[in-house]
């Protein structure tokens, strides 16, 4: 409903902000105790390139947010086309999300870098910063890397994947050759 407070409906605010389409993202931390964790994530954005940063927005109850505050290191893991089920994985399954996965420990944070990911940016948490009922947390790259693959993508509450739309390149001269 909206009201005083908020005056776009709930609905509205899922119908806009499920328009931007983003990529889907595994966030990894390796915990103090010498356990992993990570969770399914789209709010994430380049922040700064001097220095390099990253933000992630996290919801206040991610029970993965005061392991990552307490290891002040965390992985963004961009996922390929073909890790879906990765993603459904650590969006939703209790217990170990890492159970039957293929990945190894990064050289600079120990949180995760999962296998077959498009791409990961390894992180130092520099700053955190409450917005509403999620916490913005601000990386600093320490380590990172990408490989070719095709993006997942998410839309409306859909996963899909990327069709490049590559808009031809046409010189006037060839114009003539053609016709
Ligand atoms: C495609 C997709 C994107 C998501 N993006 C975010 C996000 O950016 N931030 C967030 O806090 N939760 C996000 N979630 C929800 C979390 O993955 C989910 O609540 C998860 O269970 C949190 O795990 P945790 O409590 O162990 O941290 C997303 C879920 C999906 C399916």
């Amino acid at each position: 409903m909206a009201d005083q407070n908020n005056p776009i409906e709930r609905h509205l605010f899922l119908r806009v902000m499920g328009s931007f389409a983003t990529g889907v993202t595994v966030v990894t931390v390796a915990g103090k105790n010498g356990d992993h964790r990570g969770f399914t994530a789209s709010a994430v954005s380049s922040l700064s390139l001097e220095p390099r940063m990253l933000l992630v927005c996290v919801s206040e109850h991610s029970t993965s947010l005061d392991i990552i505050k307490e290891a002040g290191m965390f992985c963004v893991n961009i996922l390929a086309s073909n890790q879906q089920e990765i993603a459904q994985q650590f969006a939703t399954r209790a217990g170990d999300r890492f159970a039957g996965l293929r990945w190894r420990p990064g050289a600079e944070t120990g949180a995760p870098i999962i296998d077959g990911s498009l791409a990961y940016a390894e992180c130092r948490l520099v700053d955190t910063c409450n917005g509403g009922d999620h916490v913005i947390l601000m990386g600093e790259i320490l380590a990172a890397d990408a490989h070719e693959a095709e993006p997942l993508l998410y839309f409306r509450g859909r996963y899909g994947t990327y069709d490049a739309v590559v808009a031809p390149v046409v010189h006037p001269a060839d114009i003539w050759e053609i016709w």
